[in-house]
């Protein structure tokens, strides 16, 4: 219900269809004080507006259809004990990511109470279509063959003003054909929808649409359905920057090492900044000049026999509490973050446009701003192919297709969407 915008809709389309059967309404509402706004001066229609949640609330009865823009809540806020939880594996068929983002209960509650012929438009984050947890919802969409279509929003544009994501409207029909396909379109903005006709959507086949695979890169792109599959991941491995938990603390600029007289064998050097990188390659002179601009890009990474320069410091650590913080404390030593090879090949992990692909000629270590990609065959011929790869328009193609999509043109990889990224028959020989 919320503030009644579906509501008010419906009171306008039948005002302007006066000879048409009215339908009667349910809207249900968690809030106590929302359905209390709603105008009811020229009410036409009969609304019984239950506030309760959607999730547990009985109807006793199928619906012909449902409008909905469900709430976007988080997993870790969610509330709901197992046994609920449990209800909803059950009746997806399937046991769900606890990783579910509410959105996805409400999805399959919809779902669930449409009578025989019934239909929904669901308004929601894109994010399902991309992300693991949307797996198993996908999944059960196509089983039960409920998917009508998918209207795609632009990830220009943001049509949830106060959430970085962007939208898509989930058309469900009970009742479709076995062999009926499913209708995938796109939309500029929320303007262009009035207009909108699924006519001229692409249609696809149930069969070809896999659960796995990311869903917007197929809608955005026309991207054919069946494609060869070697993957990244299959000669080599992606993993996160490090994270020290406290990098005002772990990572020091060359200034700040000079003062504290550490000793370079107590540091390693690291890029702790998407920016500190420029071009496609980091060579050892670009970290000469990283230093002499004074960058924080030493890592605190003392030898077994601490110096008392290091001890001093990590007296100051624990003093400032550092120790104690989340990462730290859950090291098995809390001043040692990881041990880890500088990765040959690093890669940004958020971008606005292509992804940064860098060759780590200076051997550097990297933290969090970067993955780092570990071919299994590390010559540095085959390496550096695989840079090439990944700089080039058709390796950024195969990135893109891979991208987590946030609203505003942001795009996101993590390491396991680079390990699913597509090589060519030939390169994927080379690093075999
Ligand atoms: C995105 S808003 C819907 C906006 C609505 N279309 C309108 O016209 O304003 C989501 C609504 O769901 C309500 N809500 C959140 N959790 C709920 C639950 N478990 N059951 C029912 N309503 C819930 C929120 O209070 C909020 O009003």
């Amino acid at each position: 219900m919320g503030e009644g915008v579906f509501i008010h809709a419906l009171e306008s389309f039948y005002r302007r269809r006066p000879r048409w059967t009215r339908p009667s309404i349910h809207a249900c509402e968690l809030d106590p004080r929302l359905p209390g706004r709603l105008d009811r001066s020229d009410r036409r229609l009969t609304v019984r507006c239950r506030r309760a949640d959607f999730l547990r609330v009985r109807f006793g009865r199928p619906f012909d259809a449902v409008l909905a823009n469900p709430p976007y809540v988080r997993h870790h806020e969610l509330n709901y004990d197992d046994e609920l939880l449990g209800e909803f594996d059950r009746l997806a068929g399937r046991r769900l990511s606890r990783m579910m983002n509410l959105y996805g209960l409400f999805m399959l509650r919809i779902a669930s109470l449409l009578g025989p012929r019934g239909r929904a438009a669901i308004i929601l984050p894109a994010e399902w279509l991309n992300a693991d947890f949307g797996v198993p919802l996908k999944a059960f969409l196509l089983e039960r063959n409920v998917l009508d279509g998918i209207v795609h929003f632009s990830h220009r544009v943001m049509i949830f003003p106060t959430a970085l994501t962007t939208a898509a409207i989930l058309l469900l029909r009970r009742g479709r054909a076995p062999c009926e396909s499913i209708r995938l379109s796109r939309a500029e903005d929320a303007g262009s929808l009035s207009s909108k006709t699924l006519r001229d959507a692409r249609r696809v086949r149930a069969e070809d649409l896999s659960p796995t695979r990311k869903w917007s890169p197929i809608i955005e792109s026309d991207a054919p359905l069946q494609t060869a599959h070697h993957r990244l991941g299959e000669v080599a491995a992606c993993s996160r920057g490090i994270a020290t938990g406290a990098n005002d603390f772990f990572v020091l600029r060359p200034s700040k090492c000079r003062e504290l007289r550490l000793s370079s064998r107590d540091v390693r050097p690291c890029i702790s900044r998407a920016r500190q990188i420029e071009g496609p390659r980091l060579t050892g002179q670009a970290m000469r000049r990283l230093i002499a601009s004074d960058e924080p890009l030493y890592l605190l990474s003392p030898r077994q026999m601490l110096s008392p320069a290091v001890q001093a410091y990590l007296g100051e650590g624990r003093r400032r509490g550092i120790d104690r913080r989340y990462l730290p404390s859950h090291r098995p030593v809390w001043f040692r973050p990881e041990e880890r090879k500088p990765a040959p090949i690093l890669i940004a992990v958020f971008a606005r446009g292509d992804f940064r692909v860098v060759l780590n000629s200076a051997g550097a270590l990297n933290l969090t701003a970067y993955h780092g990609i570990y071919p299994r065959n590390s010559t540095a011929a085959v390496v550096k192919s695989l840079h090439a790869y990944l700089c080039s328009p058709e390796g950024q193609r195969a990135l893109s297709a891979q991208r987590r999509i946030y609203g505003g043109g942001l795009y996101k990889l993590e390491p396991r969407d680079v390990e699913a990224v597509e090589l060519p028959e030939a390169l994927w020989r080379k690093l075999s």
